[in-house]
């Protein structure tokens, strides 16, 4: 028998208190470094240039924090050590859990790879498809130690499929292949959603407070407010078997220390965000660069695998999937993508329009049978209202088209606006998405899956 049924809950306040370190460090350190920025020749925006990739020292704080902590992580070991002849019934102490030690510390190896990419990026702007295949190779640890714990590859199929595939999917080396795509989709979606002041940090504040949101549901609470989630016909059981993955047979304790494990990385998150966002909001005082947006997808794709709640995970990102599905024509060179997709900016009126790419131009080599399928896309894309198109009046060609990023389409569906209001409309979106994510995890799973 285990001394402690209960994984040690005081290392979760130490982590309040680590967190609340960092939002107090970021909130001093952005300003206090930005003249070194700038003097690094690191400026961002237009007019007043404020300093870019501040990201950086977001990242540093938060990676500095979470090593900190690690000894505060393993106290109740620690604590309990040697314990076996204090214990009255000489009960056997257990021994040092190694497995938890890598699974920290090979998130803290990805962390800080995701964070040295995204500042590479900022200084030298990679190519695109130099910088996909990074975040993949940044995943292998957290793979290995997936894969040393046994961890589950089997789906659960939907009722309707089960004739055809049988109750349980065993993916196998394909599970792996998804979860390491996982980690570049966490990091990059973030990317393509920016280019406004607090956009990229809002997402993560978010994002990061709808996964503390999750993890809260599986700690053992005195209070059993789980019920009013059952009611709803929900599978929020602390033995919850695991509605899409099964073969999660282990008990709940094992659970709980993997939510504790996730909620010791996005506390500081949500710290680093909310301190950064501070400096961020319009008119921003510091750019995020992409050192924040890579650290922070790394974060995200680091707690979803290794707490074993990836699927979960992505439904926190319904806004950051729509953009790329949105985006792909662009990202796949059926339709000229431009350097920056960014709304347009009018100083007149102060207010934002949508960007647009200019399509056929003179010198431009792309294939016809590409441009067909492009001018395809956008056509489809205009009905569905979610792009403008300039069409040539006589030939009926397309000519100009409004770039494809979901901050386009808000200017689209609901007219110009001004930076500030543009921000706010994403931040709704993205709580939508975290409801209806929590509706989909919880209330409607129990009608497509059995649990
Ligand atoms: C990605 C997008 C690009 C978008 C850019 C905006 C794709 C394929 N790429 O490129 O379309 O224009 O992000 O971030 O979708 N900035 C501001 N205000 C802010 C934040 C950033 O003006 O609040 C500026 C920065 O100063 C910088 C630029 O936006 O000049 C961001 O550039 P960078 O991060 O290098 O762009 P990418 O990530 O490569
Ligand atoms: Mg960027």
């Amino acid at each position: 028998p285990l001394l402690d049924p209960v994984p040690s809950l005081p290392a979760l306040y130490t982590s309040v208190g680590f967190s609340i370190l960092a939002f107090l460090a970021t909130i001093y350190l952005v300003p206090a470094l930005g003249p070194s920025f700038v003097k690094a020749g690191l400026t961002g925006g237009d007019l007043l240039k404020p300093p870019e990739s501040q990201g950086l020292v977001c990242a540093s704080i938060y990676i500095m924090l979470l090593m900190l902590f690690i000894p505060f992580a393993f106290s109740n070991f620690i604590l309990n050590f040697g314990g076996t002849s204090s214990h009255p019934e000489g009960i056997s102490v257990p021994q040092f859990p190694h497995y938890q030690l890598s699974v920290y510390l090979s998130s803290l190896l990805s962390l800080l790879i995701a964070t040295m990419l995204g500042f590479l990026d900022d200084v030298f702007d990679i190519r695109w498809r130099h910088k996909l295949p990074i975040p993949v190779i940044a995943s292998i640890p957290l793979l290995m130690v997936y894969y040393a714990e046994r961890g589950n590859t089997h789906v659960v199929v939907p009722l309707p499929l089960r004739f055809l595939l049988g109750t349980l999917l065993n993916l196998g080396p394909l599970y792996y292949l998804y979860m390491s795509l996982l980690s570049t989709f966490a990091t990059n979606s973030i990317n393509i959603l920016a280019g406004i002041n607090g956009s990229e940090v809002s997402q993560a504040l978010i994002i990061a407070l709808s996964v503390i949101i999750n993890d809260l549901l599986y700690l053992p609470w005195p209070v059993d407010f789980r019920v009013p989630l059952h009611l709803l016909g929900g599978k929020a059981e602390l033995e919850f078997g695991g509605v899409w993955s099964a073969g999660m047979a282990h008990g709940s304790r094992e659970l709980v220390e993997r939510h504790l494990f996730s909620l010791y990385f996005m506390m500081p998150l949500v710290a680093v965000c909310t301190g950064f966002l501070y400096h961020n909001w319009y008119p921003a005082r510091a750019f995020p660069g992409d050192t924040l947006c890579y650290v922070t997808g790394m974060a995200f794709a680091v707690v979803g695998i290794q707490a074993h709640f990836s699927k979960t995970l992505l439904l926190f990102f319904l806004p950051q999937i729509f953009n790329f599905i949105l985006s792909c024509p662009q990202l796949f060179g059926l339709v000229p993508c431009p350097r920056h997709r960014v709304p347009r900016y009018d100083a007149d009126t102060n207010m934002l329009y949508p960007s647009e790419c200019e399509l056929f131009v003179p010198g431009d080599t792309t294939k016809t049978s590409k441009r067909k399928l492009g001018a395809l896309a956008l056509k489809t894309l205009a009905r569905l209202g979610l792009t403008e198109l300039t069409v040539h009046p006589t030939t009926g060609e397309v000519q100009k088209a409004t770039n494809l990023t979901i901050l386009n389409v808000f200017l689209v569906r609901l007219g110009p606006m001004s930076e500030k209001r543009l921000v706010q409309v994403l931040m709704c979106t993205q709580v939508a998405g975290s409801v209806v994510a929590f509706v989909v995890r919880y209330g409607l799973a129990g009608l497509v899956y059995d649990g």
